[in-house]
């Protein structure tokens, strides 16, 4: 089964071709430097370049592959949480080939397709605790099977991701800010009590992080008194040791939050012994190391996909459109596009029923 995936649900166009499972091939353009003139997305010009180039992207998909459009067996689109301007325009591209080449369309929820993303490398093993970690997103799931998450913890301000690029954003680093902090924390020597472990002193799954990013904003003034680095920093090399050893407290202290309630999540759900980290942070490498580590003393195992299939791309909707598709599930093309903060509808057509 040949399943085509369209990503637009921030600043990414991204188009991928998924066969039974496995990536054919995937084209994506970014936005990155748009939006780093402007310190952030913005939406408005989030949407505009996705129109001006899903079309282009999508031929050059198609000549890469060397496959025919009326090869491809399913059309699918991340219908949210995203922007809503930009989801609109991945959804109404799949809706019009869907409809011009006859085929079947589904809306993918971008966020269980971070979670499943790393079916592409491994085969996946479930129950799962499933550890979603974005620039919009910070959520802990009970997964019992590719499509039965509940939700056990979420952020209740800002994202992990987010934090990172708001503090990175103060220090001058280029935005989106994530990477750089990671590189310079991992040249940096991290100050263990520094920055607080924020909102652990309760007894539920929930994150906030919006009360360490102003703690570490606070403090930077004396801790980087004096201190001088080009603006925006891009380069690691330009940076001050202060620097460093301060991004590599910051880093610690969101790594052992999340590692903390993680850890909690796990203690209270035992019979898991699979956790799926997704979501661009799932990058970071003292996150990586620290969950595997985490995994691995419980005797169990930690599945977290290669970098570019954490943050967002198009194989993951063409892989969960292959997982969906494959069990008879489609959407009707009056299917809604959801933006972020909107609860995604269970409003799949199933050939089963
Ligand atoms: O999943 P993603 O590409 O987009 C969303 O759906 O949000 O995640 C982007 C986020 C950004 O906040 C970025 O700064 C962060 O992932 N990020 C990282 C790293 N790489 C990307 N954060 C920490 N360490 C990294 N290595
Ligand atoms: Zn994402």
């Amino acid at each position: 089964m040949l399943c085509l995936g369209i990503e637009s649900s921030c600043d990414e166009t991204a188009l991928a071709l998924v066969e039974d499972g496995r990536l054919v091939e995937a084209v994506l353009a970014s936005q990155a430097d748009v939006h780093a003139l402007f310190g952030g997305v913005v939406p408005e010009l989030a949407s505009r370049e996705h129109y001006r180039f899903v079309g282009a992207l999508f031929d050059e998909l198609m000549r890469r592959s060397g496959r025919a459009n009326a090869e491809i067996d399913l059309i699918a689109a991340a219908r949210g949480p995203g922007l809503l301007g930009s989801l609109l325009v991945g959804v109404a591209f799949a809706k019009g080939l869907a409809l011009g080449l006859g085929k079947p369309f589904l809306g993918v929820n971008h966020l269980h397709a971070h979670l499943l993303a790393v079916g592409l490398e491994h085969e996946l093993r479930f129950p799962a605790l499933g550890l979603l970690v974005s620039g919009g997103h910070t959520h802990l799931y009970r997964m019992e099977s590719p499509w039965e998450c509940s939700l056990l913890g979420r952020t209740l301000d800002d994202a992990a991701g987010e934090a990172f690029d708001k503090v990175g954003k103060f220090l001058g680093l280029a935005y989106p800010g994530g990477k750089l902090m990671d590189a310079l924390a991992r040249a940096g020597t991290a100050q263990p009590t520094l920055f607080p472990r924020p909102y652990l002193d309760n007894d539920n799954l929930d994150f906030s992080f919006s009360g360490l990013k102003t703690a570490a904003t606070g403090q930077a003034a004396h801790l980087l008194a004096g201190q001088e680095w080009p603006r925006p920093l891009t380069d690691l090399a330009y940076a001050p040791q202060a620097l460093k050893d301060y991004c590599a407290s910051f880093n610690l202290a969101v790594v052992e939050t999340l590692c903390a309630k993680t850890k909690r999540a796990l203690d209270r759900n035992p019979d898991l012994k699979t956790l799926i980290m997704a979501g661009g942070v799932a990058c970071n490498s003292l996150l990586r190391d620290r969950i595997s580590q985490l995994m691995q003393g419980r005797g169990g195992e930690a599945f977290i996909p290669s970098g570019k299939l954490c943050t967002d791309n198009a194989a993951m909707i063409a892989h969960a459109a292959w997982l969906l598709g494959k069990s008879g599930y489609s959407h009707r093309l009056s299917m809604e596009t959801i933006p972020r903060g909107k609860a995604i509808p269970n409003d799949m057509l199933s050939s089963l029923c």
